[in-house]
């Protein structure tokens, strides 16, 4: 079997799907790796490295997809209308691997059906234990978080730990962590680390210990609803009006004594909550700094703009995109290592060919697409429920 590995075009997107480990390792199950020319450059990852790794290099996508049985990628592939289609230079019977936003991206999903690629939506990977070293989310956020937290400091014009000098005492910068998952937990502890005084808030009462654990103080709304905020998936629901009202009051006043916020509050499959609005920015403090990780689902700090670094009020809005990508290096060896776990359980090596049972709970998780047809089950529901709108307002009308 042959595995590709493209150079990303998105732009931001500086990871690429394979280090010279996993190249290694996927030649030693017997698979042959060819990698587009170029594919590594904005992680420190040449030509050379993964052709000493095994790799044979690609001058081009096409040359690189020719074929290729799975295709490996960071982020989905541009389909047509987009800056360039890449999706047309795959074969059908293909299996692509990577991040596609599959749940929100309708028209990519059925574009990867008509070209009959089997799609595998890694974002999708249920959060079981046998699943963790396969999570693109963990291995992703966990490095967002961190990088974050070094953002803030790199636009924060005083020091973060206390510093007791000659010449007087230099006060420890008070951080406030919003959201405390994979990324708000290492942006904890990397605050710590550099000193900082750090508070945390979340809707899931899971989260308190984990604060308090890792040494910072745990501030929330604690009430009936908190206690039932988490899914059975682990994720926050979406909290109510009343719990919102609640919660911002609470907020405004923590937060106009913030030096560093790191907001990084998701709800799966839902625009990210609103949680400091223009009046809270406008009572930080002059030199203080937002970093808002969830700009990409809208933002949870008004005026936060996607891909952009603003200054609003006096304070710094950091809205960088793919904020992992930006320890590329980094970000791409976890990746592909997320990628080679989860392929290889699947690689036989007698008949040297994968076999994904279709109910497994990982496969089944994961898989978008199969011979043309939209096999995920939420998409199904999604496109049935679609179809049935269609048709009663036909009928209707
Ligand atoms: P996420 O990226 O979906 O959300 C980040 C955080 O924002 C969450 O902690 C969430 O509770 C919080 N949040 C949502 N709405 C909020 C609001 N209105 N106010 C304050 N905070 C709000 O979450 P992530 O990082 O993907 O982790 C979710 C859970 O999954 C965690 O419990 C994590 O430990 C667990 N997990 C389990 C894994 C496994 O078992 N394989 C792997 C990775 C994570």
């Amino acid at each position: 079997m042959k595995i590709a590995i493209l150079k990303e075009l998105w732009p931001n997107e500086t990871r690429v799907a394979a280090s010279p480990e996993t190249v290694k390792k996927f030649v030693d199950l017997g698979l042959t790796v060819t990698v587009e020319k170029g594919a590594g450059a904005f992680a420190a990852i040449g030509d050379q490295d993964f052709k000493n790794a095994g790799a044979t290099i690609a001058v081009n996508a096409v040359a690189a997809l020719k074929g290729a049985d799975i295709v490996l990628k960071v982020s989905r592939p541009m389909m047509a209308g987009e800056k360039k289609d890449e999706l047309k230079a795959f074969s059908k019977g293909q299996i692509l691997v990577c991040h596609m936003n599959a749940l929100s991206e309708p028209k990519f999903v059925a574009a990867m059906a008509k070209a009959g690629v089997d799609g595998f939506a890694m974002e999708l990977m249920p959060r079981i234990t046998r699943a963790q070293s396969m999570d693109i989310l963990s291995s992703q956020s966990n490095l967002a978080g961190y990088k974050a937290v070094l953002d803030a400091s790199g636009h924060y014009g005083r020091a973060i730990p206390m510093m007791m000098t000659a010449a007087g005492t230099v006060p420890p910068a008070r951080t406030f962590v919003m959201g405390v998952g994979v990324a708000g937990l290492q942006a904890i502890a990397t605050a710590k680390r550099l000193g900082a005084i750090v508070t945390a808030t979340d809707v899931r009462p899971a989260t308190k210990e984990q604060v308090e654990s890792l040494g910072g103080t745990f501030i929330a709304v604690e009430d009936e609803e908190f206690e039932k905020a988490q899914t059975a998936a682990g994720y926050a629901k979406e909290m109510s009006a009343a719990y919102k009202k609640k919660q911002a009051t609470l907020i405004a006043d923590h937060i106009a004594k913030q030096d560093i916020v790191i907001c990084t509050a998701l709800i799966p499959g839902r625009p990210a909550p609103q949680l400091i609005n223009e009046t809270m920015v406008k009572s930080m403090k002059p030199g203080s700094v937002v970093v808002d990780l969830a700009v990409e689902a809208g933002g949870n700090c008004a005026g936060a703009e996607f891909g952009q670094v603003v200054e609003k009020h006096g304070v710094t809005i950091i809205g960088h995109a793919n904020t992992a990508g930006r320890v590329a290096e980094e970000s791409s060896k976890l990746f592909s290592r997320n990628l080679f776990n989860f392929l290889s359980p699947y690689f036989d090596k007698k008949t040297k060919s994968l076999i994904f049972d279709p109910e497994d709970e990982i496969i089944h998780g994961t898989m978008i697409t199969k011979s043309g047809a939209i096999i995920h089950p939420v998409l199904e529901k999604q496109s049935t429920a679609k179809k049935k709108t269609a048709a009663k307002k036909k009928k209707g009308g």
